[in-house]
């Protein structure tokens, strides 16, 4: 008897075992994960937004310089909350600045394309430490780590969150690509898309270079840090899995054959896509697309694409 009833519990934790495996590798596709209609233009609009806080980051936390500083004219918006140097090492601060300056070409290409003369108007960014612990907090479910999580301390953990920024336009890009009308935007969305996905694969690498060492100054591996800021990313986009650690179960890597994950994909390897709602519910740090006083854009988004979202209460 109480044989049987330790192999129905093991078959039991068996069942819930494959389930949340199986549920591991899912991507929902509801209406909330599903793209807003709008114009080409108006997409390309709203990735703006992300371009310009990339660029932002990465050129402020490098070498202290914003979008204006390289190329005056660009983009006009206030200036960001919370910039400042990052203490990263020679060679990750190159890596970062040469990354920063290439985002500037793409919102360059961008206003080329779209033959516009004015500066584009940039959004509020929050830039701050603070707003990136928060998503921390949220991974390891405390209301703050000890000592409070902080980006700019050490280069894990602003690679980090470089890597994070950098996968919001990979996915973005994935999702509107297929959609775009037009040759010279599409040749427009197509280089940007591979450009900044190869950027991402170049934070992945230099994460995973460190995969199994602690993120100072904590007990935490980069393996666990970027399981756990992962899922608290999928939780918030509410469209399964599409955000993934640096080392995972066999069910989301390649092919199921391996636990190695530098460049993450859909079960054949492909990159995953997020479209509009997704993106603001997770940089809003919200869950909700409407909800967009705090997290990374604390005014929101700029462009037409944004504010119909809040218009039609599209949460
Ligand atoms: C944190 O809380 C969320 C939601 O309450 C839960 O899904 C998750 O498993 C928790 N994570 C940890 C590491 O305890
Ligand atoms: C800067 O980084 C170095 C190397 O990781 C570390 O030893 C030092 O404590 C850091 N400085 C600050 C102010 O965090
Ligand atoms: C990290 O640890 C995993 C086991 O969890 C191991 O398979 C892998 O080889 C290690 N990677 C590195 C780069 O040390
Ligand atoms: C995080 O790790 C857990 C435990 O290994 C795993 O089930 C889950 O799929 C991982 N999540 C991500 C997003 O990598
Ligand atoms: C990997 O496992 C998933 C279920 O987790 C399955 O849907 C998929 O077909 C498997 N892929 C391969 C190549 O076996
Ligand atoms: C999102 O926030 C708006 C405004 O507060 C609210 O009306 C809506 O119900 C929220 N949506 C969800 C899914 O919580």
């Amino acid at each position: 008897m109480a044989n049987r009833s330790c192999l129905l519990y093991a078959f039991l934790l068996l069942v819930a075992f494959q389930s949340s495996m199986i549920m591991a590798n899912t991507v929902i596709h509801t209406p909330q994960c599903r793209p807003v209609a709008a114009s080409s233009k108006d997409k390309i609009l709203f990735s703006m937004n992300l371009l310009i806080y990339k660029a932002e980051f990465f050129l402020r936390a490098s070498v202290g310089v914003g979008i204006n500083g390289i190329s005056p004219g660009l983009v006009q918006g206030p200036v960001p909350i919370g910039a400042t140097l990052a203490n990263i090492t020679n060679s990750a601060r190159r890596v970062i600045e040469e990354l920063g300056l290439a985002t500037v070409g793409h919102l360059r290409a961008i206003k080329q394309v779209l033959r516009s003369n004015l500066p584009f108007p940039g959004p509020q960014l929050d830039l701050s430490a603070q707003v990136f612990a928060g998503f921390v907090n949220l991974g390891f479910n405390v209301s703050t780590l000890s000592p409070p999580f902080n980006i700019y301390a050490n280069t894990p953990s602003f690679v980090l969150a470089a890597e994070a920024i950098s996968a919001f336009i990979v996915q973005y890009y994935a999702g509107i690509i297929p959609s775009i009308v037009g040759d010279e935007q599409r040749q427009l969305v197509a280089g940007i898309g591979l450009n900044e996905a190869a950027a991402f694969g170049v934070l992945r690498t230099i994460l995973n270079d460190g995969v199994n060492s602690t993120v100072p100054p904590y007990t935490f591996t980069m393996a666990e840090l970027t399981n756990r800021t992962s899922e608290v990313v999928n939780r918030l986009g509410g469209c399964g899995v599409k955000d993934e650690g640096l080392i995972v179960p066999f069910q989301l890597g390649a092919e199921n054959r391996t636990t190695s994950n530098v460049v993450p994909g859909d079960v054949n390897s492909l990159a995953h896509a997020r479209f509009e709602r997704e993106i603001l519910r997770i940089v809003f740090g919200t869950g909700n697309a409407t909800i967009g006083t705090g997290g990374l854009f604390p005014d929101g988004f700029i462009g037409a694409l944004y504010q119909l979202i809040i218009n039609l209460k599209f949460s």
